[in-house]
């Protein structure tokens, strides 16, 4: 549809089409170069927070010359959602992290949304001078005026580059890139290099469904297919899509995997991610389950918007993925004061096969081994009513093995995290409806939110009697991978004190912990710019 373009955005256009160097960065040069405490209330010990302000989804993930780059969706005005900026920071080993300075500003296009980089290794994008190579970010464009007018084109694909590993952004002066046909929801573009058909391939979110476009040069690109009109669940709008190939470990067979961020609806309510596997021949994506299918891929209520890393090294062969460890249910008014939500910790995606058929599971990066102290050894023992299996350890990683009689199991059991206040987080198995929940109903604050007290559930895929824990507890989260990764939980709480303390709990039967270690975890170093 064509639009009369008056003089004042005529202005507004050419001022947009100028390559204008980003802004100097807003920053307390007396603090450069600083290791942060990092010791407020609620401040996460070893997940990824921004200094101040607000943070939502992870954006532009990519690997380049030994640094892992994390941008942010992040307001830095204030701790509540407005104007979207890129904040951005850097790690060598997925586990500490140095902030740089705001790599991506708004401008008179628009906010800067979600996306993605990558590196142009060819310059294919021509946006380098000859011999050098180009990161290239590919975000949405998101045009608050018209969203306010009541436009429906006021989202559309925007790139900047950087030739100075990510320190330094030049917007595109062709921006936008993918102009809006008129469709409100049209964002988050996720962009990768397919080899196989020598072409560079855009993935994002279109209302309830995704669109795949093809470009020869990260500028020009056209439609090549839309995906999930029918397909997983639709009790929100799409956002924040993925596509990537994955390998069966020990085996030849490797599929595509389609993440999809869903903005409500989730397994246990708000925003949630989920995603398909199936096959990709570089235009269209086909869904090898059926189209009602939905596989989540946590059940927690917090690890929303994940993405991977894009050029994570052949050798590596990793595929390495983040999420925002938040939910739009309550992510606005949870009671941090100087800065609001994390990241989940890094992961390990990889694809198994299991008793429901093959099911992507996410593992902690083996990076995280890195912040263990000396291991504790928890004493075998069988547990009927309840059992204290250690205490004063409020930033520890487990790894339980319990075990039960098949024929005479326990009707629930599971662990109980708490602190003197009689704050409580449980996690547990219920025998009887075959599912794993876990309730935050008592785990401190949770009044700010009606959404935020409740008990969440996921079935168990897995059949025996034999269960595998690996769990991360920081001061204000907990990451629980049940049955080696197969049912996966990301739950953030906010109790008066960390919960130190860990029983294990039987109703109804006896459960029995066959090992148990405890690795108490260091916190991780985080770091202002170097002087
Ligand atoms: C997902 C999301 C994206 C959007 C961004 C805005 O959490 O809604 O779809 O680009 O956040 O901050």
């Amino acid at each position: 549809m064509l639009k009369i373009i008056s003089p004042l955005a005529c202005v507004l256009l050419l001022v947009a089409c100028q390559q204008v160097p980003e802004e100097a960065p807003r920053e307390d040069k007396a603090a450069r170069g600083q290791v942060l405490a990092y010791d407020e209330p609620y401040r996460p010990q070893f997940h990824f927070s921004p200094a101040a302000k607000w943070m939502n989804d992870p954006n532009g993930m990519v690997y380049y010359e030994g640094e892992y780059h994390l941008f942010y969706q992040h307001y830095p005005d204030s701790t509540v959602w407005g104007p979207m900026h890129w904040g951005h920071a850097v790690s060598a080993d997925l586990v500490n992290w140095q902030h740089l300075p705001i790599a991506l500003y708004p401008d008179s296009i628009g906010d800067i949304f979600s996306g993605s980089a990558v590196i142009d290794w060819d310059n294919t994008s021509g946006l380098a001078p000859a011999g050098e190579v180009p990161m290239v970010a590919i975000f949405t464009y998101h045009n608050m005026a018209g969203e306010k007018r009541g436009d429906l084109d006021f989202q559309t694909q925007g790139i900047a580059f950087s030739l100075d590993k990510g320190r330094s952004w030049t917007k595109y002066e062709g921006n936008p890139v993918i102009p809006n046909p008129g469709i409100k929801d049209f964002r988050d573009p996720k962009v990768f290099w397919h080899d196989a058909t020598k072409s560079w391939v855009m993935i994002f979110a279109r209302g309830d469904r995704v669109q795949i476009y093809r470009s020869p040069n990260l500028k020009e690109w056209t439609l090549a297919s839309e995906f999930g009109e029918d397909q997983g669940s639709h009790g929100g709008v799409w956002e924040c899509p993925d596509l990537f190939p994955l390998r069966l470990a020990d085996s030849e067979e490797e599929k595509w995997i389609m993440i999809v961020s869903l903005g409500r609806g989730g397994a246990n309510g708000g925003s949630a991610t989920m995603y398909f596997i199936g096959d990709f021949d570089g235009t269209t994506f086909t869904n090898n389950n059926p189209a009602e299918t939905v596989l989540w891929l946590d059940y927690g209520t917090d690890n929303y918007a994940g993405v991977t890393w894009s050029d994570v090294p052949k050798e590596d062969g990793r595929r390495l993925f983040m999420g925002w460890m938040s939910n739009w249910h309550y992510a606005t008014v949870v009671p941090t004061e100087k800065w609001r939500s994390a990241m989940t910790m890094a992961r390990d995606l990889q694809l198994k096969d299991t008793e429901a058929g093959l099911r992507m599971v996410s593992v902690p990066v083996k990076e995280m081994t890195k912040l263990r102290e000396s291991p504790q050894m928890l004493a075998a023992r069988e547990i009927a009513g309840r059992s204290l299996l250690t205490e004063g350890s409020p930033l520890a990683e487990y790894e339980l093995h319990f075990e039960y009689d098949p024929e005479d199991p326990p009707q629930k059991w599971g662990l109980r995290f708490s602190n003197d206040q009689g704050e409580e987080y449980i996690f547990g198995l219920d025998a009887k409806a075959k599912e794993f929940f876990t309730d935050r109903t008592n785990a401190g604050k949770t009044n700010f939110s009606k959404h935020f007290a409740k008990v969440h559930t996921a079935p168990r895929i897995c059949t025996n009697n034999s269960v595998r824990l690996h769990i991360y507890l920081d001061v204000a989260s907990i990451e629980i991978f049940a049955d080696n990764s197969e049912v996966a939980f990301t739950e953030i709480f906010f109790p008066t004190e960390p919960f130190g303390k860990l029983e294990a709990f039987s109703e109804g039967g006896t459960i029995k912990l066959s090992s148990g270690t405890l690795y108490p975890l260091k916190k991780m170093q985080i770091t202002t710019l170097a002087k």
